[in-house]
């Protein structure tokens, strides 16, 4: 088929307007949004209006991942679906996992605008809290669906205040029986992601277009270490026992041990560390840290983890302190399908765009839907390779070029 015509005017607009329903202290681009916040709500109003405005059918699970269709031809056939996430981290930009959701909405209109009929239905699905902000693991939504989640287990999980999972969700208006959530076999034919990079590479290769062949592997764990707190004058250093000493020791510890994997695909990250009591002449007597760790070899970032793990027991002994491991998740990483893998490198092909196919280092609600669907991801540049950022950027061609090889992936999947 021709190449369908993007109204990317449109698209940046809509992308913009998105960006202004955000909790951020700073105006736009900087976004926060938090899933089941105020805010959050706000947003999928704004996408249902969209979707609606389009002339697709929508439906919210019981986690509130939303699915907007476009009936094909055949609607009993299994369908291709597409999408990504709206929330945002604290002080993020405004592509992340937007463009992959109204990036999908605008493939779906603009393969409408050419008169285009699908013989099985797309769907642009919003996945319910891709990012883990609120409780501390992220993709609830698709780890739902998919089944990579239990209820039991989903329910489990609580956000700073406490309040866990079930309760915030059914205060935000989300009340369904949390099993219905899981995709019955053979609901997607394929599903496809767009996004942007995240990363160097497509800019640096001056490429349109990355299509994604396997996504990292993810894990997630905290620690608390606790120590004797006391009086920042009184008690002499021999005596200490100061759990952020210890802390800053095994954060360090964290670092040596990802540089010194063989791996060169090893990332640690320790983002957020909370200080108890937090106050300036009082010893820190507890200390709660997250730790990120990704690898695309599963069984390496298993390995560094317990690496790690030994030696924060060890610095604990060391410090007379103790420690508590808690593991979030552990996921395996995620292979593409070849044929959907094909498809967005003929899709690039025809359109003229140059590609490569890459590994995808950041994680997405596609390493769970690879379980239940042929699965692929298509990436567009962002400028310097910069995410979860306030000042992260794809241009508006870039956008254009990576909705157009998804509307043309979308078609030729749809069969
Ligand atoms: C997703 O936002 C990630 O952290 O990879
Ligand atoms: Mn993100
Ligand atoms: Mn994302």
């Amino acid at each position: 088929m021709n190449p369908p015509i993007i109204d990317i005017e449109r698209l940046v607009g809509e992308l913009q307007q998105l960006a202004t329903i955000s909790d951020c202290p700073e105006p736009p681009p900087a976004v926060t949004r938090v899933v089941f916040t105020e805010t959050d709500l706000r947003a999928r109003d704004y996408l249902r209006s969209l979707y609606e405005a389009a002339g697709l059918a929508v439906r919210v699970d019981a986690i509130g991942n939303t699915f907007a269709r476009w009936e094909g031809s055949e609607p009993s056939l299994g369908a291709v679906g597409t999408g990504s996430h709206c929330d945002a981290i604290p002080h993020a930009g405004l592509y992340d996992g937007t463009v992959g959701v109204l990036g999908g909405l605008e493939a779906i209109r603009a393969l409408q605008a050419a008169g285009f009929q699908p013989r099985r239905s797309i769907e642009v699905v919003m996945f319910t809290s891709e990012e883990p902000t609120r409780f501390g693991v992220g993709c609830t939504g698709s780890r739902l669906m998919s089944g990579a989640m239990s209820p039991a287990d989903l329910v489990k999980l609580t956000d700073e205040v406490g309040d866990d999972y079930d309760t915030v969700r059914k205060r935000a208006g989300f009340s369904g029986d949390l099993a219905s959530a899981k995709l019955p076999n053979g609901y997607y034919e394929a599903f496809v992601e767009l996004h942007i990079e995240q990363g160097p590479e497509l800019e640096a290769n001056d490429l349109a277009i990355g299509v994604v062949t396997a996504i990292a592997a993810p894990a997630q764990a905290d620690f608390t270490v606790t120590g004797e707190g006391g009086h920042a004058g009184a008690v002499l250093m021999p005596r200490r026992r100061d759990a952020l000493i210890a802390s800053a020791a095994m954060v360090s510890a964290i670092d040596s041990v990802a540089r010194a994997s063989k791996s060169p695909d090893m990332v640690a990250t320790v983002g957020k560390l909370e200080v108890h009591p937090g106050a300036v002449n009082s010893i820190p007597s507890r200390v709660r840290f997250t730790l990120d760790l990704r690898d695309i070899d599963g069984a390496n970032r298993d390995a560094v983890l317990k690496e790690i793990e030994d030696e924060v027991d060890r610095i604990a002994v060391e410090r007379g302190v103790k420690v508590e491991h808690r593991i979030l998740n552990a996921d395996p990483p995620a292979i593409s399908d070849k044929n959907v893998v094909s498809a967005a490198v003929s899709a690039a092909e025809s359109l003229n765009l140059g590609y490569q196919e890459m590994i995808s280092r950041a994680y997405h609600d596609s390493l769970f839907m690879a379980r239940v669907a042929p699965m692929g991801m298509i990436f567009i540049p962002c400028r310097g390779g910069v995410s979860h950022r306030p000042d992260e950027y794809s241009s508006p061609e870039a956008i254009a070029a990576g909705v157009q090889a998804l509307a043309l992936t979308l078609a030729s999947l749809t069969g």
